[in-house]
């Protein structure tokens, strides 16, 4: 990144930028924390998450369990998704969104960019909160207690990631996260936010988000090509190289929980071992990371990260590009 010193270099790089087209014009009129209602649970019975999105649900010991232990199984994943999406916002992305707004993360961008940090800002504040909000909702409706760590999977690996780092960096690989996060979340988010059999709360909650993600993922897209105009060669190596782990580290669901959880549901335990070695394989892993990825993988070829050595290796060797 940039030091203020260098001026003229920082003037040349963002001339050479395709500029900025902002999507946030109508932020006021759209965005959910200024347009749309609380989302409450009504008396509706749907499920309260797509079975056909719960990868294990489809496996035949798992669909015959009991109807009433398959709509616990549904409403942890439930919990675990809202649990995952508050930490993701408080925890990560808006601390990455405040740099940008308030210079601390010195990549030169326009000014118009900056105002819109603070447009983020609020909104993952309220997605934060609304998921929050929900889980508070669905806990006194069905009485289910959530089971789920205080920090959620991805937190861990990506402390475990950072510790592998000079500590210098973590800020830097938070950044880099967040543009995983904010380039993907929207593909996740759509899909969930169509289905026709969940309650309408989780519906309304999940379309809110993924509308504003929208606006997030063109924000994302056009700031790492800022980004990398700012970087040298050694940080562009560095990043290159982190972008396919960190998008496994944003991907990779919470095996072990989900092992245990089903245990609870009295699959004995050999069971829950086929279970999970026939759900999670490394291959459907990859598969599922390369076609949720996609549009960043297009990005990342677009400003060539993976001509950087090593970088399209590690791609390849995690299943995201073909060899
Ligand atoms: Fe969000
Ligand atoms: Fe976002």
């Amino acid at each position: 990144m940039q030091a203020d010193d260098s001026s003229t270099k920082l003037d040349d790089s963002l001339a050479k930028l395709p500029g900025y087209r902002t999507a946030f014009a109508n932020w006021d009129r759209r965005a959910s924390v200024r347009s749309s209602p609380r989302r409450t649970l009504s008396d509706d019975t749907g499920d309260l998450f797509p079975a056909d999105l719960v990868p294990v649900a489809k496996h035949a010991l798992v669909a015959g369990i009991r109807p009433e232990l398959f709509r616990r199984l549904l409403t942890q994943q439930l919990y675990r998704y809202l649990h995952f999406t508050s930490k993701l916002e408080f925890m990560v992305v808006n601390y990455v969104v405040l740099g940008i707004s308030q210079g601390s993360i010195r990549v030169p961008i326009p000014d118009q960019m900056r105002f819109d940090a603070l447009k983020i800002y609020c909104d993952e504040a309220y997605h934060g909160y609304f998921s929050v909000d929900l889980m508070r909702q669905v806990q006194e409706r069905t009485g289910i207690a959530p089971r789920i760590d205080d920090e959620p999977y991805f937190l861990r690996r990506l402390a475990a990631l950072k510790e592998k780092h000079d500590p210098a960096k973590a800020g830097f690989i938070d950044l880099l996260f967040t543009i995983v996060s904010e380039t993907l979340i929207t593909a996740s988010l759509t899909e969930i936010s169509k289905s026709r059999e969940v309650s309408g709360a989780v519906v309304d909650t999940l379309h809110d988000h993924a509308l504003d993600e929208g606006r997030h993922h063109a924000y994302f897209a056009s700031y790492l090509t800022f980004l990398w105009a700012s970087l040298d060669r050694t940080e562009r190596t560095f990043s290159a190289r982190l972008f396919p782990e960190l998008i496994d580290v944003f991907l990779r669901p919470d095996v072990p929980s989900i092992g245990a959880e089903l245990g609870g549901y009295g699959l004995k335990p050999d069971e829950v071992s086929q279970v999970l070695a026939e759900t999670f394989s490394e291959r459907t892993q990859a598969d599922y990371n390369r076609a949720t990825a996609s549009k960043l993988l297009g990005y990342l070829q677009e400003i060539e990260a993976f001509d950087e050595p090593g970088a399209r290796d590690e791609a390849q060797h995690r299943g995201l590009l073909r060899g």
